[in-house]
């Protein structure tokens, strides 16, 4: 696989509803120093969890192997996500191997360790970061992530990202209703006209612990009538097509907002993202149950053009699309968590 991407001579490799494989987001562990309710609840990821061990968890030369093996496959962007991924030792080091192929690198964290991190990791060649920030309000904050942490220090991390050159920050923060849909204008009030970017994410029945009910949902377009009833909006369009954000920018200067409302409007459509597990299982979807093993191929001599005939066949075999089939029924099933997938 030297010279051309295969992409390129061979055209984009499409899944069975023709939706092509350009995103490929990375999970380097899936530990996490918060417990937000809705996606690590301490009754089941307490004391006696058992997280990965070390040796089942690919190694930095092993994910940048697949990363490259996958941007020859077409794959654009790369987002390493976690569990929390800067609790990763040494990330700034994976960073710089990836940075290496000619692709965007972005990161989603909680911003608890930004503040030191942020500078290694923009050094490094990380492009864009993303934080996840679901309320202002400290009381509310750090009962979510149930860790006791405090909104200031993400407040600083986002400082810290914007000033090593990772700007624009976007902000994710996933709304309950009854939990922190009350603070849903002093978010969007706190980063207008900051040039960070807030998006709402409507909850979502992710994994299998966190109870999720539809009428935890706060629907997009009620979040963006909130915002609008005191800071007027006008859609934006999309930046590229599949983004998953439904653009809005303030009417009267500021920026924008955005809702991701994958449970209100799902985006199955233009899905092209890709997930690898923290030890090497390859997931076609947020909600799959069942990941195509690679790193029993990294480690078994594989060549690169075996691992990216296994990936194309699974690529060209899928036919995911839960959010557009969520129901009571689907609800029902087992599925795997967020937190060992990645977001
Ligand atoms: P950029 O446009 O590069 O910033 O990426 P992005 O908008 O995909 O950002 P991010 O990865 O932060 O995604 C935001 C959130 O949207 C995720 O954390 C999920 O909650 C949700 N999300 C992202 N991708 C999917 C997906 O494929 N399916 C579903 N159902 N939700 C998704
Ligand atoms: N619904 C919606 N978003 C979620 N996230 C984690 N769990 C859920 C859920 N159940 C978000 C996090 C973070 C990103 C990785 O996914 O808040 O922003
Ligand atoms: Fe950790 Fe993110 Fe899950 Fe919260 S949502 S427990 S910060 S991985
Ligand atoms: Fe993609 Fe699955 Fe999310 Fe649909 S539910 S947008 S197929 S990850």
């Amino acid at each position: 696989m030297r010279g051309a991407q295969a992409s390129d001579v061979l055209g984009p490799l499409l899944d069975s509803r023709a939706r092509a494989l350009r995103d490929l987001r990375i999970s380097v562990t899936d530990r996490c120093n918060f417990r937000c309710r809705y996606c690590m609840p301490r009754e089941v990821f307490g004391r006696d969890f058992e997280f990965l061990p070390r040796s089942e968890i690919l190694t930095f030369e092993e994910i940048a192997r697949v990363a490259r093996i996958f941007a020859h496959l077409g794959v654009q962007k790369l987002r390493l996500t976690g569990g929390e991924p800067t609790l990763r030792a040494g990330l700034p080091t994976l960073v710089r191997m990836l940075s290496e192929i000619p692709i965007d690198i972005a990161l989603t964290t909680n911003g608890s360790r930004l503040t030191e991190l942020a500078r290694p990791l923009a050094d490094a060649g990380l492009t864009r970061v993303t934080v996840s920030l679901d309320t202002l309000d400290d009381e509310v904050f750090r009962w979510m992530n149930d860790a006791d942490f405090p909104v200031g220090a993400v407040l600083d991390g986002i400082d810290a990202a914007a000033r090593a050159g990772l700007g624009p920050v976007k902000i994710n923060a996933v709304i309950r209703r009854g939990i922190n849909d009350h603070t849903v204008l002093d978010l969007a009030r706190y980063f207008r006209g900051t040039g960070h970017i807030v998006r709402f994410i409507e909850y979502m029945d992710v994994g299998a612990t966190n109870g999720w009910r539809l009428d935890d949902v706060v629907p997009g377009a009620e979040i963006i009538r909130t915002i609008d009833a005191t800071f007027p909006l006008e859609p934006a369009p999309s930046n590229y097509p599949g983004e998953v954000v439904r653009r809005w920018r303030y009417a009267n200067g500021g920026g924008e907002v955005g809702v991701i409302t994958s449970v209100t409007e799902p985006f199955c459509g233009s899905c092209t993202r890709a997930r690898l597990s923290a030890d090497g299982s390859l997931y076609t979807c947020l909600f799959a149950t069942n990941g195509t093993d690679l790193r029993h191929l990294l480690r078994s001599g594989a060549s690169d053009d075996e691992i990216a005939a296994t990936v194309g066949a699974r690529w060209n075999a899928r036919d995911d699309r839960y959010s557009e089939l969520r129901a009571a029924s689907t609800a029902e099933l087992p599925r795997i968590e967020m937190s060992y997938i990645g977001g």
